[in-house]
């Protein structure tokens, strides 16, 4: 019965589990502790030493490259002579999910000739945070920024105080656009909505997340998405200047400025001088129960881990996801498996990075938290996240702000020389594209490589670390256009940039 209890605890108190938090260390260690899965690799890692010339070439910004960022910007749009009347939408998803709703409801707007209402975004169910457009981005910029493409109002304008949240989740509403399909074309929108503007003066559109296709659209409206994307949103005050808070000292570490105008220990710190002082590899890291689980791989956490994440599947996909009909290797072999933050701290050391590199953890929460994170902390020494940074009264205004909290992450992930990202999904998107936009360096690991390299057992590190290094070469940057049905807020090229 005891036993039983034990299995079930991590399901009966998840959130006991859930937090990237310092505060409860021991709590999954007592109960099963996840070992390092590659003690092999790890031991070597830990003594590794990288010769001066990778690290150079580790740290080196991105060359430029065939395509840049247009120098013009696109003012060939203008204004219409009338607005058509009022588009409203309503955005759920997480902060980056609703970013690029936002982009594509100015493009819808722009479409119909319409003057667009601030985004509502929705609360969503699993972050609750009821931040507003407002809370999170600035809007005076992003009125400017906009203002020769489109007309924006804040509110609703008092003729239509009724078309409110409330008005349209209680009943049919006439201009409620309910129906609008996946990646609808320009053509569904003049089609479908025109008619509900021409005669009510307001459109509201919800769901909307997804729904404005990034084929086969006019150039100038491409270009208007990413200059909302790139140019147009950007955070609120409060959250940039903590933001460049987090930067310099991740930058400018203090131990480092202590010992400045100390000549001994100044020249202890230089003969120690490495590639990559002053810089920092942001590393986002999703790693949280829901993705565990739904992955349905082997983690190392022993039976009980399965036992808690077989239960959670059940229970919150009811049979939706299996528990799998391949194997925990046929898995990893295909490179469906989320890397652990041990397998990320070997991927990281294998291309080079040594012990001295600040890493900054971009991370909600972490599935068995300090536990498992703690190889990764041993590799990496220097790891920080919002929490070691930042004061708690600094943090006060963003605590428990799930889209602050991603704001924040958002922004210092844009800052840094390198960003890695071990985990697909929005804010991965997001990022990896705003990235390429402005040519900076962005490693992406290859799942399928460490997937079947984790398998071998018997692999040494030199020959983990050539295999790693070789099938990394290419994954550090180097532009990729956009396919079809591809979006372009992840590959901006080549609708929002320019070849030179
Ligand atoms: C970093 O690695 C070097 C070389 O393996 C080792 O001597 C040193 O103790 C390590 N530093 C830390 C802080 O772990
Ligand atoms: C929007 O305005 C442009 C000219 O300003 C016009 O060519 C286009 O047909 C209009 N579209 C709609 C949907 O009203
Ligand atoms: C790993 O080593 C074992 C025992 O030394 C050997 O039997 C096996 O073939 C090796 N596997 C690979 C993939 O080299």
């Amino acid at each position: 019965m005891a036993g039983a209890l034990l299995l079930l605890l991590p399901f009966l108190f998840p959130s006991l589990f859930t937090p990237f938090s310092h505060a409860l260390p021991s709590v999954f260690s007592e109960w099963n502790a996840p070992k390092p899965r590659h003690s092999r690799l790890l031991k070597s890692a830990l003594q590794r030493q990288t010769p001066d010339e990778q690290l150079a070439d580790l740290w080196r910004p991105l060359a430029e490259q065939q395509w840049k960022r247009c120098a013009r910007s696109d003012s060939m749009s203008s204004l219409p002579e009338k607005s058509q009347g009022y588009i409203q939408v309503f955005l759920d998803g997480g902060l980056n999910q609703q970013r690029m709703g936002i982009c594509d409801a100015v493009a819808v707007a722009k479409i119909l000739n319409a003057t667009l209402i601030i985004p509502h975004l929705e609360v969503n169910p699993v972050w609750q945070d009821s931040s507003t457009f407002m809370d999170i981005f600035d809007v005076d910029h992003f009125i400017n920024v906009l203002k020769d493409d489109i007309s924006i109002v804040r509110e609703l304008p008092d003729e239509y105080f009724w078309s409110t949240r409330e008005y349209y989740a209680t009943a049919i509403r006439a201009t409620r656009i309910k129906t609008a399909p996946v990646h609808a074309s320009a053509n569904w929108y003049i089609e479908n909505v025109s008619p509900v503007l021409q005669s009510y003066g307001i459109a509201a559109i919800a769901p909307f997340s997804h729904r404005l296709a990034f084929d086969n659209m006019p150039e100038d409206i491409q270009r208007l998405r990413c200059k909302v994307n790139f140019q147009a949103l950007v955070f609120v005050p409060h959250i940039r200047a903590l933001g460049d808070a987090l930067v310099t000292r991740l930058r400018y570490p203090p131990s480092t400025s202590e010992v400045d105008g100390t000549s001994y220990l100044r020249q202890v710190s230089d003969s120690k001088d490495k590639q990559g002082t002053g810089k920092f590899v942001v590393l986002h890291l999703r790693f949280d129960k829901d993705m565990a689980a739904h992955s349905a791989c082997d983690f190392g956490g022993g039976k009980a881990e399965k036992l808690a994440l077989a239960k959670y599947r059940q229970v919150i996909w009811q049979g939706r996801v299996l528990n799998s009909q391949f194997t925990d290797e046929e898995l990893r072999s295909r490179g469906r498996c989320p890397l652990t933050p041990e397998e990320i701290g070997l991927l990281l050391a294998a291309l080079g990075f040594d012990n001295s590199t600040r890493l900054y953890l971009a991370s909600h929460k972490v599935y068995g938290g300090e536990a498992r994170i703690s190889t990764l902390r041993s590799l990496f020494p220097l790891m920080e996240d919002k929490k070691s940074l930042a004061s708690s009264e600094e943090r006060a205004q963003i605590k428990g702000k799930a889209s602050l909290l991603a704001a924040v992450d958002y922004y210092v992930s844009m800052h840094s020389d390198i960003f890695i990202s071990a985990s697909p999904g929005n804010m991965h998107n997001a990022v990896v594209g705003h990235r390429t936009y402005e040519n900076k360096k962005t490693i992406r690991p290859s799942m399928t490589l460490l997937g079947q390299l984790f398998l071998n057992k018997n692999l040494t590190w030199p020959e983990f670390q050539d295999a790693v290094v070789e099938g990394h070469k290419n994954r550090q940057g180097q532009l990729r256009l956009r396919k079809p049905q591809q979006s372009i807020y992840t590959y901006p090229a080549p609708d929002c940039m320019c070849n030179s």
